[in-house]
């Protein structure tokens, strides 16, 4: 096949070259953003008498033609096109001759790449937005089924303070909005247009950049050409947000992961999204869990792909910068893959309340609660810390718990201790009582269930 630049060169390329040089192969999905783009370029084109009028009429048709064609199938993308931008005016030309040659007129592959990813990625930015959506809905309906359900908070991987699972769960809920944020910044970023910027330093013709990015939905233009084709920003940030974005699942996976082992039994996932063992009959693993947490160095990496790639590269275009996609698409394929398992995971686990109430039971989770009964009843809370501390050590001593210590042990390290101390540090007293804002009792909680379901909408 005879290259579009068969004009300056005297010799065929190498075929290893061609296939080494040649994006087709993952540029192809862009397909639909590459002819949108076009469409708006020959109208625009049209419009400001740069192209006959009928001319602009017939790409334009032409074009259409081209996607319904590869929508439906009739037309197959040829895989030794170099890429997609040169296998649809490629194909325009076969199908309409000199007409086709017009398109490309005030326009360079470095701007149309350019309009093309950001075009493309921010169809997946709203994607993706609709999935984090749907996945802080299944975490708000499984909140508001437990706003009573006490379970062990925890630092250190050592129980710490009771909480609720509503309370815990609403945390990821939290990350998961401020992704949301991140993605739509990110998005506002990328919906600029740079098709004007040509190869790197515009044109001498009469564009109406106006015109094309309304046409293409655009909020503006890029106001440097050289910017414009050489900037890839929303690339790397859409990959932060994104590595973020996974960093959060993973947490959320790696906790499910505990909650799943014998040792935790707090929750147990649905047998259609866990798997077996091919030896160890009593095995059921969380196997979509350790995926998206093994995933997340992928996403990580796609990051470091795209932030390496660019770090070197003088203005303006340079060809490294055809590495942007599949690290980019990577990002964006694995994210929408493992939200699309995890919420219908966590829709249909199983939450094993009274374990999760057992475990809080134990551990002394209640002795800051303790300490702060000393308070209440006007001991400064550095000594009603240390007398608890001691209480604790009493109780380790005589294997028992805080609930079960006799009063005549408390009152022997101080006599503000009275029978109503085994109310104030009940579990239920325990978390009822922290009802201050972002606190974890029930109503604070549903507060901030409210509250979020506000930003949401
Ligand atoms: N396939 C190329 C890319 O993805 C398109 C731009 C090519 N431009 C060029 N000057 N060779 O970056």
């Amino acid at each position: 096949m005879a290259m579009m630049w068969a004009g300056r060169f005297s010799k065929e390329i190498d075929s290893r070259v061609n296939d080494f040089n040649s994006s087709i192969k993952f540029d192809a999905r862009m397909y639909c953003s590459d002819i949108e783009g076009s469409i708006a370029h020959a109208t625009m084109l049209g419009e400001q008498g740069i192209i006959d009028k009928d001319e602009s009429l017939k790409i334009i048709d032409g074009l259409r033609g081209i996607l319904a064609d590869l929508d439906s199938g009739a037309l197959e993308i040829d895989p030794n096109a170099e890429d997609i931008h040169m296998f649809v005016e490629q194909v325009l030309t076969s199908r309409l001759g000199d007409t086709g040659k017009r398109l490309h007129t005030a326009r360079s592959r470095n701007d149309q790449v350019a309009v093309d990813i950001r075009h493309y990625l921010r169809g997946e930015c709203d994607e993706i937005a609709a999935l984090i959506r749907e996945l802080i809905e299944t975490i708000v309906s499984i909140a508001q089924e437990h706003y009573y359900t006490v379970m062990p908070g925890y630092t250190h991987m050592q129980r710490a303070q009771p909480v609720t699972f509503a309370h815990h769960v609403m945390a990821y809920a939290q990350m998961l909005m401020r992704d949301l944020d991140r993605l739509s910044d990110c998005r506002r970023r990328m919906n600029v247009m740079p098709l004007g910027s040509c190869a790197l330093a515009g044109t001498t013709y009469p564009l109406d950049r106006e015109r094309t990015a309304e046409l293409l939905g655009f909020d503006t233009y890029t106001d440097n050409s050289l910017d414009g084709v050489s900037d890839r920003d929303f690339c790397c940030e859409l990959a932060g947000v994104l590595s973020i974005l996974m960093m959060h699942l993973s947490r959320f996976s790696e906790e499910i992961i505990l909650w799943c082992s014998w040792e935790f039994k707090f929750i147990e996932l649905d047998d259609a999204y866990s798997t077996g063992s091919s030896i160890m009959p009593q095995k059921k693993n969380p196997d979509i869990t350790e995926l998206i947490r093994g995933k997340t160095g992928r996403v990580y990496g796609d990051l470091t792909t795209l932030l390496s790639m660019m770090k070197n590269l003088p203005l303006a275009y340079n060809k490294d910068m055809q590495e942007d996609k599949e690290a980019i698409f990577d990002a964006v394929d694995t994210v929408k893959l493992c939200i699309s398992t995890f919420t219908p995971m966590l829709a249909t686990m199983t939450v094993l309340k009274d374990n999760m109430r057992r475990a809080a039971a134990k551990g002394f989770i209640n002795a800051t609660d303790c300490a702060d009964y000393l308070v209440k009843k006007g001991m400064p809370f550095r000594s009603a810390y240390k007398i608890t501390g001691t209480l604790v050590a009493r109780c380790i001593e005589l294997d028992t718990t805080l609930e079960e210590l006799p009063i005549s042990e408390y009152k022997k390290l101080s006599e503000l201790f009275d029978e109503d101390v085994y109310k104030a540090i009940s579990l239920d007293t325990c978390v009822m009582q922290r009802s201050v804002e972002g606190g974890p009792a029930p109503e604070a909680v549903a507060r901030q269930v409210e509250r979020l379901k506000t930003k949401l909408r």
